[in-house]
């Protein structure tokens, strides 16, 4: 399939979804404490999307044969790397680390941005792996430029992280969003530069280092979503939706 290039008229629906899915995850992230339940967030979130007159593109979403996702959110604590189901029994502790993934639909386009928040004191190491996951962020959105290629984007965040000794996670990828959630390209978090294909002008792109402090590889649980680091280690996940232009990437996802 061709890489989606989005006309003004939907770079423009585009930043409306972005900028809406950015409020209501910098709302939520207001409310990360110790001693919340992930189930009240979901909902905190739920009553946000529709305060900022959007939809939750996760709630029922489903693909090939799993069950509906049931949550309006993924948050995932500690060593759930991605798609974290929401629940009353998962109350937050000083010390944990919770990614908080928002993706929300208007006038049919999709906005998809996430980000992980330190729970109260965290240990040193921890702290760090979120920070180095986020600087990797930054400088692969750096590489969405015209000319580049899409394993421009991917090694720069390998480059980041590698000399940390982190597990790159590679079941999951960021990838082009618009109309569907996931669109063409997929953008995984290592690869060599120049190869992959062309990035233009029109593109938009979410762009999501997942990044491990033991291994990169994952365990699916029972319920079919909850994507858990193998070793139990705890992983960070940093995520936004990044059109590119003529000149710098611009982010879309900025509240
Ligand atoms: N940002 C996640 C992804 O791109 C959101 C998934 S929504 C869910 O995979 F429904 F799958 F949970
Ligand atoms: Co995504």
């Amino acid at each position: 399939m061709p890489i989606p290039i989005k006309t003004p008229a939907e770079i423009e629906l585009m930043r409306q979804v972005c900028t809406r899915a950015a409020l209501v995850l910098q709302n939520l992230a207001a409310l990360v404490k110790p001693g919340i339940s992930t189930l009240d967030l979901d909902n905190a979130a739920r009553d946000f999307m529709s305060e900022a007159g959007v939809e939750s593109a996760c709630r029922h979403y489903t693909v090939g044969h799993l069950p509906r996702f049931p949550g309006y959110t993924c948050i995932s604590v500690n060593e759930t790397v991605v798609h974290g189901v929401p629940s009353r029994k998962r109350i937050l502790q000083s010390g944990d680390i919770v990614t908080l993934d928002v993706v929300v639909r208007r006038k049919s386009f999709i906005g998809d941005n996430a980000r992980t928040v330190l729970v109260g004191d965290v240990a040193p190491e921890v702290a760090t792996l979120c920070k180095v996951t986020e600087e990797a962020l930054y400088h692969a959105i750096d590489q969405a430029r015209p000319g580049n290629r899409v394993h421009d984007i991917s090694h720069a965040v390998e480059r980041h992280v590698r000399p940390h000794n982190y597990g790159i996670i590679d079941q999951y990828a960021g990838h082009g969003v618009g109309r569907g959630m996931h669109e063409d390209p997929q953008i995984p978090n290592e690869g060599a530069p120049g190869t992959g294909a062309l990035l233009r002008p029109g593109m938009t792109l979410a762009i999501e280092p997942m990044i491990a402090l033991g291994t990169g590889k994952l365990i699916v649980a029972a319920d079919r979503w909850t994507a858990n680091t193998r070793d139990g280690k705890p992983s960070a996940h940093y995520e936004h939706t990044v059109l590119v232009t003529d000149n710098e990437p611009e982010i879309l996802t900025r509240a």
